[in-house]
């Protein structure tokens, strides 16, 4: 008799019908056109700017490992349970080591969200604005960010006007 199978993470099958189109079955994305899961301090880190991402999609650009990306992400259109399952996937495996994300943790953004007059889009470059704001209090800091920052805070004063 063979022993069965691993259980496949229910997060993995996600990955694999969604974002592996994109992001690759490896997560190291394609050079300058799909940035990568591998390295990415996006997945890492605020749990929040992660899951707002997959509501809200993202657009325009953003550093990932050192690297500038100037595209389009639509919209996950997942549920909470599903899009806490893809990011717990990614943050335990393709080198992350970080902590899972309950579907409760994805209800409240998407509340409040919801309940703000701006865009996703507006919501989620505001958190990618504080999270560098952030990353260079901690000493965090590289070249084309200057440039990024300005962009950022441009967009946002716009949207908000
Ligand atoms: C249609 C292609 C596409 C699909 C499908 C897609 N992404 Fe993305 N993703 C992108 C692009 C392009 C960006 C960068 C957008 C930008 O330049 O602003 C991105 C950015 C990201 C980021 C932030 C940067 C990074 O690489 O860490 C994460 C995290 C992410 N995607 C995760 C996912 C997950 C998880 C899924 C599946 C649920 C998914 N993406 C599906 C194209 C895609």
């Amino acid at each position: 008799m063979t022993a069965p199978a691993a259980a496949e993470h229910p997060g993995e099958r996600i990955y694999k019908h969604l974002c592996l189109n994109c992001h690759q079955p490896t997560g190291n994305g394609l050079p300058g056109i799909y940035p990568p899961i591998v390295g990415s301090e996006w997945v890492a880190r605020d749990k929040s700017v992660l899951i707002r991402m997959l509501l809200h999609g993202l657009r325009g650009p953003v550093t990932v490992a050192g690297k500038t990306f100037n595209n389009l992400m639509p919209p996950s259109g997942l549920s909470d349970r599903q899009i806490a399952d893809v990011l717990t996937y990614v943050r335990s495996h393709f080198g992350h080591q970080s902590s899972a994300i309950t579907a409760e943790e994805v209800q409240l953004p998407r509340k409040t969200d919801r309940e703000r007059k701006d865009s996703g889009r507006s919501l989620v470059l505001e958190h990618i604005f504080r999270n560098r704001v952030r990353q260079r209090l901690g000493g965090f800091h590289h070249a084309e960010q200057g440039q990024d920052d300005q962009e950022v805070r441009e967009v946002i004063r716009r949207e908000q006007a």
